[in-house]
């Protein structure tokens, strides 16, 4: 048993989804978790820059005593070096392979699609580890770039019918290649893409299985923590939000991403420190 918190970092609000999911499965669990809103967007940076605030989202959150490390980003997920996270003191995990393994059960047919930022797609992350896991996978792989904003402006699945009608068009462009080359599963391998999950998979068919990585990962962490026996021995755990930038935007945004979230505080920190 161990009391000590989970760590989750992100670029910014997104990997609140993954808090959502952990919340959901492990109620027992402190959670503390930082957003890097002051320098994100983390997917249109070059490798050395994500590299380096990766490392020190990671310095800060061992500062804050946690058990174990989960970087909910796909951009870092994709970039910090998996012999690098070895070292570290405490579990690390990304989750990329999360995803990757859950895709790889998913599909029939070895066609699988995978969407992410600039960064994540470039770095060819989950096509290097579906390869592994499935021989023979025909991968095809889009950066979309601008999903991320039309998320954080509120261009969600459930909007005003004028919003999903913008973000349908976008859908449509970006995908279109991806439908077109007959996948049968489509990993959305960025934080923000669960909130376009109803509207991607209504332009992607019914037949697509969508994979969404803080899920994956989420389910992961819990067997990790029970496999090593650091589960929190408590029924109901804390939620701590640390930023980089000024809170105001991340109260206001984090319902969107959180869905149980009610306005509690979030502590601004200097991460250039770390
Ligand atoms: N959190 C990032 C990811 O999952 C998306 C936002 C960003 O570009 O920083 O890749």
């Amino acid at each position: 048993m161990d009391n000590r918190p989970i760590g989750v970092f992100d670029s910014g609000l997104g990997g609140l989804t993954s808090v959502r999911e952990l919340r959901r499965l492990l109620p027992g669990e402190d959670i503390v978790y930082f957003g890097d809103t002051g320098r994100v967007p983390y997917g249109s940076r070059s490798h050395e820059t994500i590299l380096q605030y990766a490392r020190q989202d990671i310095a800060f959150l061992l500062s804050q005593n946690v058990k174990c490390i989960m970087a909910a980003c796909g951009t870092v997920s994709s970039t910090y070096p998996p012999e690098e996270a070895a070292k570290l003191p405490v579990p690390y995990m990304g989750v990329v392979s999360s995803a990757a393994r859950r895709a790889a059960r998913a599909t029939r047919s070895r066609k699988i699609g995978v969407i992410g930022t600039s960064a994540t797609i470039r770095s060819h992350s989950y096509e290097l580890m579906l390869r592994r896991l499935v021989p023979g996978a025909e991968i095809t792989a889009r950066a979309c770039p601008l999903f991320v904003s039309l998320v954080e402006n509120g261009y969600v699945d459930g909007s005003a019918p004028d919003r999903q009608q913008v973000t349908k068009l976008v859908i449509a462009q970006y995908l279109k290649e991806v439908r077109d080359a007959g996948v049968d599963t489509l990993i959305l391998g960025c934080t923000h893409y669960p909130l376009l999950a109803g509207m991607i998979g209504a332009y992607m068919g019914p037949s697509v299985a969508l994979i969404d990585p803080g899920r994956a990962a989420a389910d992961d962490l819990d067997q990790l923590l029970a496999g090593k026996g650091l589960r929190a021995g408590r029924e109901h755990g804390s939620t701590h939000f640390f930023v980089s930038d000024v809170p105001d935007s991340f109260i206001q945004t984090a319902d969107l991403f959180l869905g149980e979230y009610r306005g509690g505080t979030a502590e601004q920190i200097c991460i250039d420190k770390y």
